[in-house]
């Protein structure tokens, strides 16, 4: 099972590779490759992998370090051969194209949150996945933090009883505008690149879908440094059982915060309240490299290996939302092996159709990308409220 990377940023820099190494380094899956716009990209993902082996363009040895190719994702989606599977890691604006030339061409894919940013973009994908039989699976890697996934238990139980409301933040420090998303900071926000995180941990703590919303969204930082973006985003979503959760973004905390990303969630219900700090996970470090630190051992860390200590092994649920659908892929190859393509494609519909309750396929990943822009429907229009139709169509009334 060959595995292509479009986008060679930080997530994949720091996730989605070492991920795909462990894999590999397991028997699980193929040859690695990855896409990007600019060579000189490769040879910083080089120097932050070394000793990994991946094929890559454009190629700084073959194509030279100043290589520019924007659609090189078009020539490595073409070579990747049968069975591959595309994980889309560029800026949240440019996952589409790359989604949809995937589908094109057979591909399953595993897409980074969000599925994209326009609810019509969602309902194409979504339709023309369902069509080609093709399993298209948004990494929303807080569904596998325990700690989220202990909430949705204990309300499907019961044991919280009705939701009533529910408060949510999530802000990281200014490094990211300012130096990881410098070019592409203006065309996003701190709500549509980390705030739906938790939109979605409450429709998939609760199973609801949103009704309307208001958003509030503030620039006064980071245009007195040069950037036209907002510093904070917030947002109060009404759900369809009257419940209400207030999510509160930003992207300009101190760069003294104590961990890359201050986080948390309480909801309250008529049995029963969950409160969860999601960056304070009583786990700290106080070191001369790295001063004090907040640890949070659950995302994406590296142990010593069991059987090799002097190796890494990666753990946790940055690793295990990404291996979830490289498990359903293989699932689906091992079901469709050997059948002619019309029985390959009625299998594969049918093992898709089983997962979409149970899974960030597109469906239920229309949910986050709905909300993101109605947010932003909402802040560019004064604050208006925006209404969510069955199918996740918007309207402001
Ligand atoms: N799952 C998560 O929780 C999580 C965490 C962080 C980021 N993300 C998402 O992952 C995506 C990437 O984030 P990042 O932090 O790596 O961003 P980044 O800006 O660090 O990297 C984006 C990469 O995409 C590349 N790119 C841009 N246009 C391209 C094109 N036409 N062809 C090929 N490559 C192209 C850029 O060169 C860059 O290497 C975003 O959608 C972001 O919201 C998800």
């Amino acid at each position: 099972m060959p595995v292509l990377v479009v986008g060679g940023g930080m997530i994949s820099a720091e996730v989605v590779l070492p991920t795909l190494f462990q894999e590999q380094s397991r028997g699980l899956i193929g040859k690695i490759s990855v896409a990007t716009r600019r060579a000189e990209r490769i040879q910083w993902l080089r120097a932050q992998l070394p000793g990994c082996d991946f094929r890559a363009l454009p190629d700084p040895d073959a194509d030279g370090p100043d290589a520019v190719d924007p659609e090189s994702y078009k020539h490595a989606i073409a070579e990747l051969g049968p069975g591959g599977v595309v994980i889309v890691a560029t800026p949240d604006h440019f996952h589409t194209p790359v989604i949809e030339e995937a589908i094109r061409t057979g591909h399953h894919c595993i897409v980074e949150k969000p599925l994209c940013l326009k609810v019509g973009e969602a309902r194409r994908i979504r339709d023309s996945a369902r069509a080609a039989g093709i399993y298209v699976n948004t990494d929303y890697h807080k569904r596998h933090d325990r700690a989220i996934r202990a909430a949705q238990k204990k309300y499907r139980d019961g044991a919280l009883g009705q939701m009533l409301h529910g408060h949510a933040w999530i802000e990281e420090r200014r490094e990211m505008p300012l130096h990881w998303f410098a070019n592409w900071c203006e065309h996003s926000s701190p709500f549509e690149y980390i705030g739906v995180h938790y939109a979605d941990a409450y429709h998939f703590i609760t199973g609801l879908k949103p009704k309307r919303l208001v958003a509030f969204g503030q620039k006064k930082l980071l245009p007195s440094l040069g950037k036209d973006a907002y510093d904070t985003v917030s947002a109060t979503i009404q759900w369809e059982d009257d419940s209400v959760l207030f999510i509160r973004t930003g992207w300009v905390c101190s760069e003294h915060q104590t961990a890359l990303t201050n986080q948390g969630l309480c909801l309250m219900g008529t049995e029963g309240e969950y409160w969860s700090d999601h960056k304070d996970r009583n786990t700290y470090f106080c070191t001369q490299a790295g001063k004090f630190e907040h640890f949070n051992p659950n995302f994406f860390k590296g142990h010593c290996d069991w059987n090799d200590p002097g190796k890494v092994e990666w753990v946790g649920y940055g690793y295990d939302s990404i291996k979830q659908p490289l498990d359903d892929v293989r699932g689906i190859h091992a079901a469709t092996a050997g059948m002619d393509e019309a029985a390959a494609l009625a299998k594969r519909k049918e093992m898709i159709a089983a997962l979409e309750p149970v899974r960030p396929l597109p469906d239920q990943a229309l949910i986050g990308t709905a909300i993101n822009e109605a947010v932003r429907m909402s802040f560019e229009n004064e604050s208006a409220y925006v209404h969510f139709g069955e199918d996740m169509e918007l309207s402001m009334r």
